[in-house]
């Protein structure tokens, strides 16, 4: 957590430099003598060793993905970062799931900006799971054309370092190419859970990110929530109703301990052509 708490501080000091109009320098951020931590013995090892991707800047910014550097397009993500660490830091969680009520809300696009946005936390070690068996959508949308398939290692067919890329120094993913048909039964039970237990273990992210499922289209996600600390619910404006939003949160709030919701695709006032994302915020969220 120690981590956490100096990336919390780190992030304030860009937010404030970038509302003061300008980016800090690297010798302009505050020393963190937090962040030194004893890293689990062979996990940095083992983490370095995943092998490399670099997605493609243009690709990434086609598929809406507007968090690599930080600036104007970011900061909503990066806001959203900042609080998200900030509970989960002081409850001592990690395994932070993003879903909604149904599909086409963002859940893939806002798992990879904030994805991005944590990798520009230098102290914050993010690993990423594509668990949308269905439609994982995440090798897609950062242009990984192997196949690697995460459903191979719950099934305990395939070893993790094989099926995971390593995009920057501090955020991986694990994703998944061929959609599974019935994929409850891989998201419950023990084996999914030994697989987390041991990718903590041998990798020692900060944080997980996981790509769920819709609550409302089938028990996938339902069936998973237990394996979490936490989770966000994005709705669409205009596509999710409140009535939705309302079932999806109590179904999350019976699994797991809900940060917020996200308010994806907000028209801007005035002006139908561009959208945007807002945010309710945990107990006191009004949308
Ligand atoms: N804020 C936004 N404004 C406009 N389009 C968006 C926004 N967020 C996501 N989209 C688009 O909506 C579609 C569905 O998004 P996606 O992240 O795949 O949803 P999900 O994972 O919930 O099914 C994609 O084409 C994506 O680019
Ligand atoms: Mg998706």
């Amino acid at each position: 957590m120690d981590r956490i708490q100096a990336a919390i501080a780190r992030a304030r000091t860009e937010r404030d430099a970038l509302l003061a109009g300008h980016r800090p320098e690297p010798s302009a951020v505050a020393p963190q003598p937090d962040a030194i931590v004893t890293p689990t013995p062979g996990a940095a090892d083992a983490w370095s060793a995943l092998p490399i991707f670099k997605p493609d800047a243009a690709h990434l910014e086609k598929n809406r993905i507007v968090t690599r550097d930080s600036g104007a397009k970011s900061a909503p993500f990066d806001v959203l970062r900042t609080r998200a660490l900030q509970q989960m830091s002081a409850e001592g969680w990690t395994r932070l799931a993003v879903t909604s009520p149904g599909p086409g809300c963002g859940k893939s696009t806002v798992t990879m900006n904030l994805a991005f946005s944590l990798a520009r936390q230098p102290d914050i070690r993010t690993l990423v799971i594509d668990l949308d068996l269905r439609r994982p959508m995440l090798a897609n949308l950062l242009g990984l054309t192997d196949r690697h398939e995460i459903t191979a290692v719950i099934r305990g067919k395939a070893d993790a370092a094989t099926q995971i890329a390593r995009v920057t120094d501090n955020l991986a993913f694990a994703t998944t190419r061929t959609p599974v048909h019935d994929p409850a039964e891989l998201l419950q039970g023990r084996r999914i859970g030994d697989m987390l237990r041991s990718l903590e273990e041998r990798f020692a992210p900060d944080v997980i990110l996981f790509d769920l499922p819709p609550i409302m289209v089938s028990d996938d996600a339902i069936a998973f929530l237990p394996n979490t600390d936490c989770a966000l619910m994005i709705a669409a404006a205009e596509q999710s109703t409140l009535g939705q939003v309302d079932i999806c949160e109590k179904e999350l709030a019976a699994q797991t301990s809900v940060l917020g919701v996200v308010l994806n695709k907000c028209p801007y006032p005035g002006d139908g052509q561009r959208y945007g994302y807002g945010y309710g915020y945990g107990a006191d969220a009004d949308g």
